[in-house]
């Protein structure tokens, strides 16, 4: 019979401290006006000086696991998609496993930048229906905020922390129906970290552009894929970068807005943990029904792109 994978639980985890946007106009020549006008971004979370990408994943998974009523060696395998992991190694995901006390999964990080989240999925989804392993924890992590310049304007406004995680079971039925990945280094200046500076440098003039134009082709192309057109979508979770890119995208589509779960007004961008995030949050707060089609879609550095196709 053939195996698929669906998403069975899901957990999140957001900082305590909030920083709003008038805490920022304190910090360098920006205003709330500003900020929100050009981003839909109202505050975001921000990691204690010892909070760590790890701490964040921890809290996030235990969530996902009890509320999918697993015990942590019920996890064979976890995958944490991350750009700010706490120590260079052991991975993220080997220290997680560590915290959850389990020995029976292998664990691995993976960076794909904000896309992070939809490659660590499209890896669950390839395991399980390969019948390697049956239960994979998904998990995207970040403390973005440890690689800003906090003097810097164009991008200190932009990010957040936080942690969400997902956990994947295999299933007779679908669950994950399609997944989409790419990349494409020719833009690999465009928004990145260098290793002299570490610190995230953008233009992000030319990010926005790309960005709308990649993620609007890759939703109709996915949806033709799948032999669907938009009106089969309950529901858009896209990465949360930017409440004007999410809206441009959803209008290119003619994707009514009702249909887009936003969090990025009171989250920022969280990098690769922003669409686990935001479907915590809808799940936390009922919108999603069983049965119901998600589109989940991301884009971010390298560049990299990618989306899900499932049935909840
Ligand atoms: N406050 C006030 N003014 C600012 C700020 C700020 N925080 N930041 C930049 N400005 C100024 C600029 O200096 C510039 O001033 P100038 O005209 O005197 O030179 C002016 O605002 C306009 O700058 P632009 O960069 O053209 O502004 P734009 O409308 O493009 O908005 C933004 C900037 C919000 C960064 C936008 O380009 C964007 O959202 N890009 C996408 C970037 C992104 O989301 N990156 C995240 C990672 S990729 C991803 O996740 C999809």
């Amino acid at each position: 019979m053939q195996k698929y994978s669906r998403i069975i639980s899901t957990g999140s985890y957001l900082p305590q401290k909030i920083l709003t946007n008038k805490d920022l106009e304190n910090m360098v020549d920006t205003s709330h006006e500003w900020i929100i006008e050009r981003t839909g971004i109202e505050s975001r979370h921000i990691a204690s000086e010892c909070e760590s990408s790890v701490d964040m994943a921890y809290n996030a998974s235990l969530i996902a696991m009890k509320n999918a009523g697993l015990n942590s060696n019920d996890i064979d395998m976890i995958v944490v998609a991350t750009t700010t992991p706490e120590r260079k190694f052991p991975s993220t995901a080997v220290l997680l496993q560590n915290r959850l006390k389990n020995n029976s999964a292998f664990a691995f990080d993976l960076n794909a930048a904000c896309t992070g989240f939809i490659y660590a999925l499209d890896v669950a989804d390839t395991y399980i229906k390969n019948k390697v392993v049956n239960n994979v924890l998904v998990v995207g992590t970040e403390k973005i905020t440890s690689l800003l310049d906090w003097s810097d304007r164009n991008t200190c406004v932009l990010f957040g922390d936080g942690a969400g995680a997902a956990l994947l079971s295999s299933s007779e039925i679908p669950g994950i129906i399609s997944n989409t990945i790419g990349s494409d280094g020719t833009y690999k200046d465009l928004l990145t970290v260098n290793t002299d500076r570490e610190v995230i440098e953008m233009s992000g003039n030319d990010v926005f552009k790309i960005a709308v134009n990649t993620m609007g082709k890759l939703a109709s192309e996915t949806l033709a894929k799948n032999n669907m057109t938009v009106e089969s979508i309950d529901w858009l979770i896209p990465h949360q970068a930017n409440s004007r890119i999410i809206n441009a995208v959803a209008r290119k589509i003619n994707l009514p807005e009702e249909k887009i779960i936003m969090t990025v007004k009171t989250h920022g961008n969280t990098s690769a943990a922003s669409i686990p995030l935001a479907l915590d949050h809808a799940n936390s707060n009922n919108l999603i029904k069983k049965n119901d089609i998600i589109m989940f879609e991301a884009f971010g550095a390298g560049f990299t792109w990618g989306s899900t196709l499932l049935k909840y």
